[in-house]
């Protein structure tokens, strides 16, 4: 497909842009290190393999690829708002940022030391129709053997706002009935597979056994997926988070998702560095927030 417009500039033979069949901008990253993809729609992780492992991230063979549309998989980025907008039923879950074109503000990096990009996004007319704030967000994506996710948040305006972020990270596992999660052990959170009841969990790793939709407030735990079918050990540290949120769907949630493969559940976890309900960030006015994701094999 011809680009929209002129494609932005890449590292020639390691970072290269390209329009997909159903117009969704991509980077393809390959350095000796690892590969990886993002489209600049929604600043949108969809791929990161270090060499010699299998792909991290997980995405569903049923989502959508096309401007404009959440990707089920991979890295959604959530901003200004986290799930649904408080009194706004309307408003896009997750708020627009995942379904919103960014500008690429550069790409550096080496064959041996890896690329980073940096992706931007700022107030326009069509986001201030949903949140009146003007801001400017970037998505600064390492991709080394590791993939490291910094989003920054700046308040350029004149008032002080309140915003929710996520990066809301697909991990792909062999078998959601197999695989345990440790860092979270005697941790609160709050269920939203019961109506948010306040929750503790015991001493154990985390297992799963059913829909799972927890929110994990005033949390900065390192996770470690630890996944015997492949076997591996995924980390995922972070800082400037003070909320984790855990999420795999599971049977029922899954058949009614349109953009979901039915028997697709087992092979994905979501382990999503966040700041969201009482861990929302209030931004003063000329103020920065920074929230780091560094995910890599333990
Ligand atoms: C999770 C939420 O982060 O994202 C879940 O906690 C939600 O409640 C899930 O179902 C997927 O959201 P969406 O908007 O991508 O379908």
């Amino acid at each position: 497909m011809i680009s929209p417009y002129p494609l932005p500039t890449g590292l020639p033979g390691i970072a290269t842009f390209f329009v997909t069949p159903d117009g969704l901008v991509r980077l393809g990253i390959a350095t000796h290190l690892s590969t990886a993809a993002l489209t600049l729609n929604g600043a949108h992780v969809t791929h990161f393999q270090p060499h010699g492992a299998s792909p991290l991230l997980f995405v569903s063979g049923s989502s959508h690829l096309t401007p404009g549309r959440p990707i089920r998989g991979g890295v959604p980025v959530c901003f200004p708002w986290f799930g649904a907008r408080a009194g706004d039923p309307q408003a896009p879950a997750h708020g627009f940022a995942r379904t919103t074109q960014w500008a690429v503000e550069s790409v550096t990096g080496s064959e041996e030391t890896g690329v980073t990009a940096v992706l931007i996004l700022t107030s326009t007319e069509a986001t201030r129709a949903f949140w009146p704030h003007d801001f400017t967000a970037r998505l600064r994506v390492e991709v080394t053997r590791e993939l490291r996710l910094t989003l920054e948040v700046e308040n350029p305006g004149p008032d002080p706002f309140l915003f929710e972020e996520a990066l809301h990270t697909y991990f792909a596992i062999s078998d959601v009935n197999d695989v345990t999660v440790t860092g979270l052990e005697g941790a609160a959170y709050l269920d939203k597979v019961a109506a948010g009841a306040r929750q503790e969990l015991g001493p154990d790793p985390l297992r799963f056994t059913g829909e799972t939709d927890r929110i994990f407030p005033a949390n900065t735990a390192t996770c470690t997926i630890h996944d015997p079918g492949f076997p591996r050990r995924i980390v995922i540290e972070k800082t400037g988070s003070h909320s984790t949120v855990v999420w795999n769907p599971w049977i029922a949630k899954a058949a009614a998702m349109a953009d979901f493969g039915d028997r697709e559940w087992p092979q994905m976890l979501c382990i999503e560095t966040a700041n969201v309900g009482t861990d929302a960030i209030t931004l003063a006015p000329g103020a920065r927030h920074e929230m780091t994701a560094l995910i890599r094999l333990g």
